[in-house]
C-alpha cells in the first residue's frame, strides 16, 4: 500500500498524469451536494454570508483570502480569527465537516470575524499581476519559506487594516502553523500583531514523523535539490490525478468507504471513525489542492536536515550561508505565544517533535489528546473538532486559560 501511494505521487510529480479528467467518464453522479462547491458556493450552501478579497503580496502573487464576517445576530465582534490551512490544502478545509462541526462556522458563529488566506499557487491562489502560472515556469519558484515571509505578512496587514484592529488570533493547521513560525522569526514585529497562535498538529521539526510522503520527500530531496530550476513546476493540483482517483474511490459511492478511507489516509494516520461516510466525499472533492514541486521537496529537505533554511546543496550553501548544511531556523525571537494541540496517533507531526519545538520558544503550551487515535488530518476533518479543538480555541480567547481533552 505504502509502495503504492509513493509510486503514484512519483508519477504525479514526473509526469503529465495530473491534468486526465477521469472525472468525466463517470458523469455527474455526487455522493453528497456539498462535494465539490468552491468556499463561497460552499459557505452559501452551509447557510453562512461569505466574501472573497484579493491581496497582492510584493512580489506580485494574487491571493484569494475568504471571509466569514461577524453574523447579523452577533452584538458586537469578538475579534479578528485567521485561519490557515496546510500544505496541498486549502482555505476549504476549515468548513469542510460542515455547520456546527468545522473550525471556521464555529469561530463565526461564536461571532468572530474570520478569515480564511490561501498560499500562493493552490487552487485559489493561481494567480500573479506579471507571471502565467500554466505557462512561466518563474511562478512555481517557491517553497514554505516565501509563504511564510512573503505571504503571510501581506495577509495579515491586509486584515488589520482592513478590520482597523491591532492584532489577530492566528488557529493553523501544519504548514499553517510553521509559516507563522517562520515569520516571527523572521520579521519580529508580527508577534506583536498575533495576540495567539493555535497549532493544530504543529509541524517543524519532522525528525520522528513515519508519514510515507514525508519519508518519500526527504528521499528524493538531496538529489532534487541540485536540479535547482527544474523544481518550479506544480504538483497535486487540485482535479489532478490523485484527487480525481480519491473521487473515483470514495465520491461516487459511500459504499467504497472502507476501503477508500484506508487507502487515502492510513499513511497519515487515519481513524476511520473521526472522518465520517458524509464527510469523506466532501474531503476529497476538496484535496489536494497544489504547491509547487519545490515545496514539496522542501518538505524533504526539512526532515533531513531539521528546521532550517533553504538547502540550495553544499556550494551554494557555502556561497549563502558561508555553512555546508543551512542553518537552522532562529526561533529565539518568536516572543507571541502558541497553544499547540497535538495527538499520540499523528504520523505527521510526532508529540516528541512538537515537545523539541517548545524548547526553542518563549511561551508555548501543549495539549496532547488524550483519545489516542485522532490523526493528522482529524484535526480538519474529524467529528470531534466540535468536542476536543474549538473548545480549547474559544476558552483560551474568552478566559486565558483551557482544559485539555
Ligand atoms: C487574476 O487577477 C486579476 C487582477 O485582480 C484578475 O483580473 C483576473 O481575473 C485574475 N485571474 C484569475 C484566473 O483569477
Ligand atoms: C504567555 O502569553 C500569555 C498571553 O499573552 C501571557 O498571559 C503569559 O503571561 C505569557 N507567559 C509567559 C511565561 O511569558
Ligand atoms: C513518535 O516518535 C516516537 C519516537 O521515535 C515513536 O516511538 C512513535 O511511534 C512516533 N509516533 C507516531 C504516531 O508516529
Amino acid at each position: 500500500m505504502k509502495f503504492l501511494f509513493a509510486v503514484t505521487l512519483l508519477c504525479i510529480v514526473h509526469t503529465g498524469w495530473g491534468d486526465n479528467d477521469i472525472e468525466s467518464t463517470f458523469g455527474d453522479f455526487k455522493a453528497s451536494p456539498r462535494q465539490d462547491l468552491p468556499f463561497l458556493e460552499l459557505a452559501n450552501y452551509d447557510g453562512y454570508t461569505a466574501e472573497q478579497h484579493f491581496v497582492t503580496t510584493e512580489d506580485g502573487y494574487i491571493l484569494s483570502l475568504f471571509r466569514l464576517p461577524i453574523q447579523k445576530s452577533c452584538e458586537t465582534s469578538k475579534g479578528v480569527m485567521m485561519f490557515m490551512h496546510g500544505l496541498y490544502l486549502s482555505g476549504d478545509d476549515c468548513l469542510i465537516p460542515g455547520p456546527g462541526k468545522a473550525h471556521c462556522y464555529i469561530y463565526s458563529d461564536n461571532c468572530y470575524d474570520v478569515w480564511v488566506p490561501n498560499v500562493r499557487g493552490n487552487f485559489y491562489s493561481r494567480n500573479h499581476t506579471t507571471l502565467n502560472p500554466n505557462k512561466d515556469s518563474k511562478f512555481w519558484d517557491f517553497s514554505v519559506d516565501e509563504l511564510a515571509v512573503l505571504d503571510l505578512p501581506a495577509v495579515i496587514d491586509y486584515v488589520l487594516l482592513e478590520t482597523e484592529e491591532s492584532e489577530l488570533s492566528y488557529v493553523a493547521h501544519s504548514q499553517g502553523v510553521s509559516m507563522l513560525l517562520i515569520l516571527c522569526a523572521t520579521k519580529p514585529e508580527y508577534n506583536n500583531k498575533i495576540k495567539v497562535g493555535f497549532g493544530l498538529s504543529p509541524t517543524a521539526w519532522l525528525d520522528n514523523s513515519r508519514f510515507i510522503v514525508i519519508k518519500f520527500q526527504s528521499l528524493i530531496a538531496p538529489g532534487l535539490t541540485l536540479t535547482g530550476p527544474l523544481l518550479n513546476v506544480e504538483v497535486l493540483k487540485r482535479n489532478g490525478l490523485l484527487q480525481n482517483s480519491g473521487e473515483l474511490f470514495c465520491g461516487t459511492t459511500t459504499l467504497a468507504y472502507p476501503i477508500c478511507s484506508f487507502l487515502i489516509f492510513a499513511a497519515l494516520g487515519y481513524n476511520e471513525f473521526q472522518i465520517t461516510a458524509d464527510v469523506l466525499p466532501v474531503v476529497v472533492g476538496h484535496t489536494p489542492s497544489g504547491t509547487s514541486l519545490k515545496n514539496f521537496v522542501r518538505w524533504g529537505q526539512i526532515q533531513n536536515n531539521g528546521f532550517s533554511k533553504y538547502d540550495y546543496g553544499t556550494l551554494k550553501n557555502l556561497i549563502t550561508y558561508r555553512t555546508a548544511k543551512p542553518p537552522l531556523y532562529d526561533l529565539s525571537g518568536v516572543s507571541m505565544p502558541w497553544v499547540f494541540i497535538g495527538s499520540d496517533n499523528d504520523y505527521v507531526a510526532n508529540v516528541t517533535d512538537i515537545k523539541f519545538l517548545q524548547t526553542k520558544l518563549q511561551n508555548s503550551s501543549l495539549c496532547v489528546l488524550s483519545d489516542k487515535t485522532f490523526g493528522h488530518l482529524d484535526f480538519i476533518y474529524g467529528k470531534d473538532i466540535p468536542n476536543y479543538l474549538t473548545p480549547i480555541v474559544l476558552s483560551y480567547l474568552d478566559t486565558g486559560s483551557y482544559t485539555c481533552t
